[in-house]
C-alpha cells in the first residue's frame, strides 16, 4: 500500500496504472475510518483493479461556526487499518488542497499519534476558508476562488443549516477526481444528499467517472456509523438510537398504508424529541430530485438531522411502496 501526499505524485501514480490497462476505484473520506468506510472500500475492490482511498479533512465544507477544529483525526491509525485490509493499493492524504503557495512547502510527514484536534495542516487554512465563506468574491489569500454549486439539490435538507457545505464537498470531490482520475468512485448513502449531488455534478460536468452509492452500515443496535459518534457521551448515544427507531417506525407505517408525509414526519420528530434530541430537520423527499413530498408516490427517502448534545447526526431510510 502506497501513501501519497502530493497531488502531482498521485496523478502520475494513477496514470501509470491506467497506462498499464488497470481500472481505478476511488473512495473519498475525511478519515477516522470505521466499518462504514471499510464497506465502501470492499465495494471499490469489486468494481476495479486498483483501489485508492483519499483521506482529507476538507476545510472548504465547514463554516466558521462548525466543528472543523474538533473533527476527529487519526491518520496513522487509519493507515494501519487500511494496510490490514490488504485491499487498498494507495492512500492519498494531501496536507493541503487549497493553499497553492503552501502546498509545495508542506512537510510530507503524517501527523503522529491519535488526536481529536486538527493537526494536519487544517489550522493554517481555517482562517482563509472562514473568509471565503463570508465574502462574496472569495479573494481570501489562499489562491482559491472557484467553487462548484449544484444549485437545486444543495438547497434543502443539510443545505439549509449548512449553507457552504455542499459547494465545499462538490469542489473537493471534483479536485480529487481530477487528481486521481478514477473510473469509479464510491459514496455512502448515509450522506444521501451528498451522494445525489455528486451524481448530478458528474452528469452535468461530463466527468468520466461512474458513481456508486453504497448502503448504510449500522451498529448492531441500529445507530448509523459515523466518525462523529465518538463525540457522543454514553447517554447521548443511547438517546441517538431514537433516530433509527423513528425511521423504522415511519417506514413500517408507510408500508402499512400511511402515505401522508406530514403524519409520518411528525411521528419521527416526536420520537426523537421525546428521547431528548433536537431536530434540525425531518423530511420525506423524492429519491432523485430530493423534493419534499406531500404523499408517498415515487420512491422516497426519509431524511433526518438531529442534535444530541453538541453532536449533529444525520441518517435516512429509503422507502419504496
Ligand atoms: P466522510 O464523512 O469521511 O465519509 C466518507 C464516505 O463514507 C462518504 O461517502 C460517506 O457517505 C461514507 N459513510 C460514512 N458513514 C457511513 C456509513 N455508516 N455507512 C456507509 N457509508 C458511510 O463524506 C465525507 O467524508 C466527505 O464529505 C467527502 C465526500 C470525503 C468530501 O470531503
Amino acid at each position: 500500500m502506497e501513501v501519497i501526499r502530493e497531488p502531482a505524485a498521485m496523478r502520475s501514480w494513477s496514470r501509470r496504472h491506467r497506462m498499464a490497462g488497470r481500472s481505478i476505484a476511488l473512495v473519498p473520506t475525511m478519515g477516522f475510518l470505521h466499518e462504514g468506510h471499510l464497506s465502501l472500500i470492499s465495494q471499490a475492490r469489486s468494481c476495479a483493479d486498483i483501489t485508492v482511498v483519499s483521506i482529507y479533512v476538507n476545510p472548504g465544507q465547514f463554516s466558521p461556526s462548525e466543528d472543523l477544529s474538533t473533527y476527529p483525526s487519526d491518520v496513522p491509525g487509519d493507515l494501519l487499518k487500511l494496510s490490514h485490509t490488504a485491499i487498498v493499493d494507495a492512500v492519498f492524504c494531501p496536507p493541503n488542497l487549497y493553499d497553492y503557495q503552501q502546498r509545495n512547502n508542506h512537510a510530507a510527514e503524517p501527523s503522529s499519534g491519535t488526536t481529536t484536534k486538527a493537526n494536519d495542516g487544517r489550522a493554517a487554512m481555517i482562517s482563509c476558508i472562514e473568509e471565503a465563506s463570508s465574502v462574496e468574491d472569495d479573494d481570501d489569500g489562499s489562491g482559491h476562488e472557484t467553487w462548484i454549486r449544484v444549485e437545486k439539490l444543495e438547497q434543502g435538507l443539510c443545505g439549509k443549516s449548512r449553507p457552504v457545505f455542499f459547494r465545499g464537498v462538490a469542489t473537493v470531490v471534483a479536485k480529487l477526481f481530477h487528481i486521481v482520475e478514477p473510473d469509479v468512485a464510491i459514496f455512502g448513502k448515509k450522506d444521501y444528499q451528498q451522494w445525489r449531488i455528486i451524481c448530478r455534478m458528474v452528469r452535468d460536468l461530463d466527468f468520466a467517472v461512474k458513481i456508486i452509492g453504497s448502503e448504510i452500515i449500522r451498529e448492531p443496535d441500529g445507530l448509523a456509523l459515523s466518525s462523529r459518534n465518538v463525540r457522543l457521551s454514553p447517554e447521548e448515544r443511547e438517546k441517538a438510537l431514537s433516530i433509527n427507531r423513528s425511521l423504522l417506525r415511519a417506514k413500517d407505517a408507510a408500508q402499512s398504508g400511511q402515505i401522508n408525509c406530514e403524519e409520518l414526519k411528525s411521528s419521527v420528530v416526536q420520537m426523537i424529541t421525546e428521547a431528548g434530541g433536537r431536530i434540525d430537520y425531518a423530511e420525506i423527499v423524492d429519491q432523485e430530485s430530493l423534493k419534499p413530498m406531500e404523499k408517498i408516490k415515487s420512491p422516497v427517502v426519509i431524511c433526518v438531522a438531529a442534535w444530541f448534545g453538541n453532536v449533529r447526526l444525520i441518517d435516512n431510510m429509503e422507502v419504496v411502496l
